[in-house]
């Protein structure tokens, strides 16, 4: 099993995509599972602000929480063998992703609007999805969105009606022939 994670070159895993694609689940798993360190950039900025997500965005704005975004993506860029699960709109600014494809195979968890509606709807914490639970809404905005995903992404994982370990499987197999194909 170490020896599939050799291959990795210590280079961290960084989940990105959109909301309720499964970063964090993800994220949790393979930080288990490869005994690896685990960052969540929405927690980071959740300690520093001593606040919700959902305050940050109600107090100071989107802009402001973007830019509280961008100051942990740069501060945890030089680290190495960590998973990063991010926010889903971190990789919509240029700087996150120099900074995150520094020492990161950029993994793209993908799902269907219908599949993100399932695992999002119970849940308030999202300030961009309040008022906005539908199917409709996320389809909008994740067509807008995956031009800019897909153009980062090292590599792409489906994640509709697979399981967290044949998910996780498939991300260290993809990485793996990433990393080895990197010089
Ligand atoms: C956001 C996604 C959220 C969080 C914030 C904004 C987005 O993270 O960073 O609410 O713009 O897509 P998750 O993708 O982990 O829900």
């Amino acid at each position: 099993m170490k020896n599939r994670f050799r291959c990795l070159k210590n280079k961290n895993i960084v989940l990105i995509g959109f909301m309720g694609s499964g970063k964090t689940t993800i994220s949790d798993y393979l930080s288990k599972a490869m005994g690896r360190k685990k960052i969540d950039t929405d927690i980071l900025i959740k300690k520093r602000e001593k606040c919700s997500i959902i305050e940050i965005f109600e107090n100071y704005g989107e802009e402001y929480f973007r830019n509280l975004e961008s100051e942990v993506v740069s501060e945890i860029s030089d680290m190495k063998n960590c998973i990063i699960s991010c926010g889903g709109g971190t990789v919509l600014r240029h700087e996150n992703v120099e900074n995150l494809k520094k020492n990161g195979i950029i993994v793209l968890l993908s799902a269907k609007p219908k599949t993100v509606l399932i695992r999002v709807k119970n849940s308030d914490s999202r300030p961009i999805l309040n008022g906005n639970m539908n199917e409709h809404f996320i389809k909008e905005l994740m067509d807008k969105r995956s031009f800019s995903y897909m153009s980062v992404a090292d590599i792409v994982v489906d994640t509709d009606n697979k399981s967290i370990i044949s998910i996780s499987d498939e991300i260290i197999d993809k990485a793996a022939i990433f990393a080895s194909s990197e010089k």
